[in-house]
């Protein structure tokens, strides 16, 4: 059985399909990349298995259970954190208090005094490498800080299943590798990864998988390498002219 199953799921809003009969698997310790051009449908499907958003048809399962339909709180709890296209932490706080936030939804220390909670968030700073900044406050921070921010915020929630949606983009090619191993060693300590990514030398270079949307449908899916060089994937993104040179970027 597959950790995370979506099937023939559909969403429109108004009059466009943003995501159209999609189907696919993402099986434990996997990182599993959703790329396609602006609009595909990515951040939909996204939301869909994090439940902001009700989907029209079909059903999601994690961990053979369906979870269409529940809370975004309640998926959380059972194991599915996320981060977002926009990064927004919580104003006003230091960035060990916005991990806290984090830790806060786990199931497991529901109840428990903040002494159990203490050693998740220090673990999560540790991993994303902002033992330094803790104290600081997030305003402090620059955009590569707040993700690593988002990504330990979501590590403190002691997911299975991460959904990664454009941590890379706004980052420079340092960075870009720096995040990378730190999204590798996350997936080394056992967390399955679904990560959504215009920087296709990231998602090439992370994922075992990579699957394709274009105007809402899934339309390739395979390793990397192969991926890279399906035709139907090469004309779904020269089509749009911002991601012209992108796939051979990847190579
Ligand atoms: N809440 C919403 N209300 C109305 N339309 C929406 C909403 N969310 C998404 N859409 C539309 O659905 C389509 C898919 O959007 P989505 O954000 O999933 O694309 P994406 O693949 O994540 O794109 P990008 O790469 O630009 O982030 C787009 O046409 C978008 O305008
Ligand atoms: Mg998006």
């Amino acid at each position: 059985m597959a950790l995370l199953e979506v099937k023939n799921v559909s969403r429109s809003f108004g009059g466009v399909q943003a995501v159209s009969d999609v189907s696919f698997e993402v099986n434990e310790g996997e990182i599993v990349g959703l790329i396609g051009p602006n609009g595909a449908g990515k951040t939909t499907v996204m939301n869909l298995i994090s439940g902001l958003i009700k989907n029209d048809t079909g059903e999601i399962r994690f961990q053979g259970e369906r979870i269409t339909g529940l809370k975004p709180h309640t998926i959380a709890r059972k194991g599915i954190a996320r981060t977002f296209q926009i990064v927004k932490p919580f104003q006003g706080m230091t960035v060990r208090e916005n991990v806290m936030m984090g830790a806060l939804f786990r199931s497991d220390i529901k109840g428990l005094k903040g002494s159990a909670i203490k050693p998740i968030v220090d673990e999560a700073l540790r991993l994303l490498e902002l033992d330094s900044r803790a104290d600081s406050p997030v305003e402090e921070l620059n955009l590569a800080q707040r993700k690593h921010l988002e990504l330990a915020r979501a590590m403190a929630m002691g997911p299975k299943l991460l959904l990664l949606d454009e941590v890379m983009a706004g980052l420079n090619l340092r960075e870009i590798e720096r995040l990378m191993e730190l999204v590798k060693k996350l997936n080394a300590r056992g967390v399955t990864i679904l990560v959504i990514e215009h920087v296709m030398k990231a998602v090439m270079g992370l994922s075992n998988r990579v699957l394709v949307m274009h105007h809402g449908s899934l339309i390739a899916q395979g390793p990397p390498e192969v991926i890279s060089q399906d035709p139907k994937v090469i004309e779904a993104y020269l089509g749009k002219r911002r991601h012209k040179g992108l796939l051979k970027e990847a190579r």
